[in-house]
């Protein structure tokens, strides 16, 4: 244990001094409740995080990225393709708002432009196919014509589905059959722009899907049993994901495009793998994985260069994919550190928590010890809380799993109201909530308090719409009685 720890630090210790692996983290913000941009870029800072990528435009996130000098990779929705594609004019008009005007009025380092969002997962359909391509192409073009063509670069963030192998070796790697072309296509195109090739690689999502998927082949330990690719043993499945996507594009003339790690991390909750243990596990052991300088069995001695996903939980994603979506996070919902986790880039070796996050009162809606389990009502509430709040933290497997039906239903209740911003209407299910200043949190299960809403930087917070509208009839009043 304490070698393993000398490790670590003896690798920090390197990384910090020759400066040449850098990590960086993904910042979504489908939240309801997403924290002041200025806090969150304050937070990159503090923990040495050098590297930002966004899933869209949004401009205060740009303008709080400003002067900071972290290197911003700005998204474009793959909503959003269709019009790109079809419209020289739409895609000058989004890179000069949003790339030019940012780089040469707030001083954002932005390098990179991310052209849609895995586009070309399965679960699309296909909606994105012809789509894609073409509006990284006038993205491209729109970015030389603003002459930024040499500073900032094209990609396309793509789901590690975009290649497979039939033996499931990673020499026999190639791009996936039905969109074989297509990759091929963009592949040259990356390689004469000197654009990146960026892949999402999740060994998470294998083990949720696959039950007989070895456990220890999706973490870093050297514990699993090695897969045999002809004389090379891979000991774990990040690198025989990325060899299998070096093989694709060595198979193709292209084994020298630089690959980008875009997504790569493991959720704390929402499913039976997604617990702190494991993310802990597998993030640190990525970390010292890329420090070791050592690469992949194929590119020896290769930089890693990757984003983890993500920076911060997002509580307003869609559970299509599974519960655990919401539980992404490096930090909690409000830049809470949510294990200890050694980026090699602070003093201490610990992540450094938000600042100045302000909370809303400690207060919390739970059940009624009067109210009954089995009263007709509770069905309908709990439905009703779910469906606008969060409880993706109740279940098998989860942090809240050994609440009984009460704390159950309290669990829905309080997230419901702090969702609500605590507002006294979200705490009056017929009968059945009350509000209470006693923390109802056990062990690993948390009640959480939300924080104050943000509003962004242009609109005023109703707080000081509020105080403003009580000074003027506070005014009104002092007149009436003056006169
Ligand atoms: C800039 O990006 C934002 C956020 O993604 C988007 O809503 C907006 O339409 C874009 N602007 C232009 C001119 O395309
Ligand atoms: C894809 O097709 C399936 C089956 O036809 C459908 O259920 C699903 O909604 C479609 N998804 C999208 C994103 O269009
Ligand atoms: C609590 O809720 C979860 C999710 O709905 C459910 O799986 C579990 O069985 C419930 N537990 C109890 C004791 O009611
Ligand atoms: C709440 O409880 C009171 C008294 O037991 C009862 O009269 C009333 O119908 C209940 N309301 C609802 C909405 O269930």
């Amino acid at each position: 244990m304490r070698l393993y720890h000398v490790a670590i630090g003896l690798v920090s210790l390197l990384s910090t001094v020759s400066g040449a692996m850098t990590i960086g983290a993904n910042w979504g913000t489908q939240a309801t409740h997403p924290l002041d941009p200025s806090i969150v870029v304050r937070l990159l800072r503090e923990n040495g995080i050098q590297k930002v990528k966004l899933f869209d435009a949004d401009y205060d996130t740009l303008k709080a990225l400003g002067k900071s000098g972290i290197e911003v990779m700005v998204g474009i929705p793959n909503d959003m393709l269709a019009t790109l594609a079809s419209s020289m004019k739409a895609a000058e008009k989004w890179v000069s708002k949003n790339v030019s005007a940012h780089v040469t009025s707030n001083n954002v380092n932005i390098r990179y432009v991310a052209v849609g969002n895995e586009p070309f997962l399965q679960t699309y359909n296909g909606s994105f196919l012809r789509t894609t391509f073409p509006a990284l192409q006038n993205v491209q073009s729109a970015l030389i014509k603003a002459g930024l063509g040499n500073s900032v670069k094209v990609t396309v963030p793509l789901n590690a589905d975009v290649y497979e192998s039939s033996s499931g070796l990673p020499s026999d790697g190639d791009f996936r059959a039905d969109i074989h072309d297509l990759m091929l296509a963009i592949v040259k195109f990356l390689n004469d722009a000197t654009a990146p090739f960026t892949v999402n690689i999740y060994p998470f999502i294998s083990l949720y899907s696959d039950a007989d998927f070895p456990v220890d082949y999706a973490f870093f330990d050297g514990n699993a049993n090695p897969v045999n690719d002809g004389g090379t043993s891979y000991y774990n499945m990040f690198d025989a994901n990325y060899d299998t996507l070096v093989h694709a594009l060595q198979k193709n003339g292209f084994g020298n495009l630089p690959i980008i790690v875009g997504e790569i991390g493991w959720p704390t909750d929402g499913d039976r793998n997604a617990n702190i243990e494991y993310a802990q596990r597998f993030n640190q052991g990525f970390m010292s994985h890329i420090s070791s300088g050592k690469g992949t069995p194929l590119k020896p001695n290769a930089d890693i260069n990757a984003y983890l996903f993500s920076l911060i939980d997002e509580d307003a994603k869609s559970v299509d994919p599974g519960n655990f979506e919401r539980h992404w996070g490096v930090f909690t919902f409000d830049g809470m550190p949510k294990y200890a986790f050694n980026l090699g880039t602070t003093n201490t070796g610990a992540l450094i928590p938000a600042r100045r996050v302000n909370y809303l009162e400690r207060k919390w809606c739970v059940m009624k010890p009067s109210a009954k389990l089995d009263d007709p009502q509770v069905p309908l509430s709990v439905s009703y809380a779910c469906g606008l709040a969060d409880c993706t933290r109740l279940g098998y497997g989860t942090s809240c799993a050994s609440l009984d039906s009460r704390g159950n239903i309290s669990y829905a209740f309080n997230s419901y109201f702090q969702i609500q911003n605590q507002l006294d209407d979200a705490c009056k299910f017929p009968n059945l909530s009350t509000i209470t200043k006693t923390d109802p949190s056990t062990g690993t299960c948390k009640f959480e308090v939300m924080i104050e809403p943000y509003y962004g930087g242009a609109v005023q917070a109703p707080g000081h719409a509020k105080k403003a509208l009580g000074l003027v009839v506070g005014l009104i009043l002092f007149f009436l009685k003056i006169v």
